[in-house]
């Protein structure tokens, strides 16, 4: 008990020590950028904060990565806030980045019972605003959200996030969102509808949704899907968010992607990390770990990392053709956002580099199936 204590205090100090100084960036000719390995097989990302817009970190992103998500700032409930006027200046922060660099970005998210204002589907009252309310009101932001934005810069949007159950039950959905309880099933094909009336031409337009490698939770991303497409519903593509652990298999992945690709539907790997821990982040996901403190990273831990992002990556080259984008869900391990989550406290290190921002074994890894892949 003590020592695990000790462990998570000295690993907790470290971290946090390591995100505050920040590690330089390393960029000698055995460390080459991402986006040129991977080249034309598919757009490499990386999900920030306008804190990392300048300073070491928006040199590594800069560097390794052809386009960014915003982790937060483009959710409604950072953009509209409390309803007092929209905030845009944390997100333009990161527009402007990607300009000045020439980068491409993933706009997230439009609607997600997880980033929904509070009160923002209910009347003053308290009580819920009607479907045809909610709509006009969520009409009005999506639009404004839409010509905000550069069409040439924010080429996609998740415009529906995790609307689905991770359990069986009578429906496939998930049921405890206010978007479900108002509007029932139908908020998710006039999400992609409104978006389609007011997004520039050239956007594309996602569902996204995590743990879809489980067979049942793809079973119903598929139905939900299929339904989408059966009804000319303008959707473009499935965003897995794939944040993965170790016993995430090759058969699975593939198993996703040539179901979703089979209905003409692009895919995009929106999330990607891979925790040390178990990976499960839906209900009750704390109780399903089974380690509850930090420990430090083991050269068995790196090694059985580093096996499985190149698995990942190997399947993601065999489907370049299915695929046009992957997306590292944070910049190293010290931005991560699962320290703390599921388990508040506990660090992780699932990211290519660490929380010096200095490449690691998985980093290598990929680098050298690429380099070995493009040789040839
Ligand atoms: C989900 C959401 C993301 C983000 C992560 C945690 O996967 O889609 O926007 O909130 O959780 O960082």
């Amino acid at each position: 008990m003590r020592r695990n204590l000790l462990i998570t205090l000295s690993v907790t100090a470290l971290a946090l020590l390591a995100s505050s100084c920040g590690g330089k960036v390393d960029k000698s000719k055995e460390v080459i950028p991402l986006k040129d390995l991977i080249g034309d097989r598919f757009k490499i990302g990386v999900s920030v904060d306008p804190r990392q817009m300048e300073g070491p970190a928006s040199e590594l992103i800069a560097y390794h990565f052809g386009t960014m998500t915003a982790e937060n700032v483009m959710k409604p409930v950072a953009i509209y806030g409390d309803g007092t006027g929209y905030n845009w200046e944390q997100a333009d922060k990161i527009v402007n980045f990607a300009k000045e660099h020439g980068m491409k970005m993933r706009g997230h998210t439009l609607v997600w019972h997880g980033s929904t204002p509070r009160g923002y589907t209910q009347h003053e009252d308290g009580t819920d605003l009607t479907a045809e309310e909610l709509y006009a009101k969520h009409e009005q932001y999506i639009k404004d959200v839409m010509q905000h934005f550069p069409g040439d810069v924010v080429l996609y949007w998740d415009v529906v996030n995790e609307a689905l159950a991770d359990s069986e039950g009578d429906t496939i959905y998930r049921t405890r969102s206010p978007w479900y309880r108002i509007c029932g099933p139908d908020f998710i094909p006039w999400a992609f509808r409104t978006a389609r009336k007011y997004a520039p031409e050239n956007v594309k337009l996602y569902y996204n949704d995590y743990n879809l490698v489980d067979p049942a939770k793809r079973e119903r991303a598929y139905t939900l899907l299929k339904s989408l497409v059966d009804a000319g519903v303008p959707i473009d593509g499935v965003g897995m968010q794939a944040h993965w652990d170790n016993t995430v298999t090759e058969e699975q992945i593939q198993a996703c992607i040539d179901r979703f690709s089979s209905l003409g539907l692009d895919i995009q790997f929106t999330e990607l990390d891979l925790t040390c821990f178990d990976n499960f982040h839906g209900d009750g996901a704390a109780a399903r770990q089974k380690i509850k403190t930090s420990v430090h990273f083991t050269p068995e831990m790196s090694k059985a990392q580093a096996d499985e992002y190149e698995m990942f990556f190997r399947v993601f080259d065999k489907n370049q053709d299915k695929i046009s984008s992957v997306t590292f869900w944070n910049v190293d391990d010290s931005s991560s956002w699962l320290n703390g989550f599921p388990i508040r406290g506990r660090i992780d290190y699932p990211m290519l580099f660490d929380s010096q921002l200095q490449p690691k074994e998985a980093y290598y890894r990929v680098r050298d199936y690429f380099l070995s892949k493009n040789k040839k």
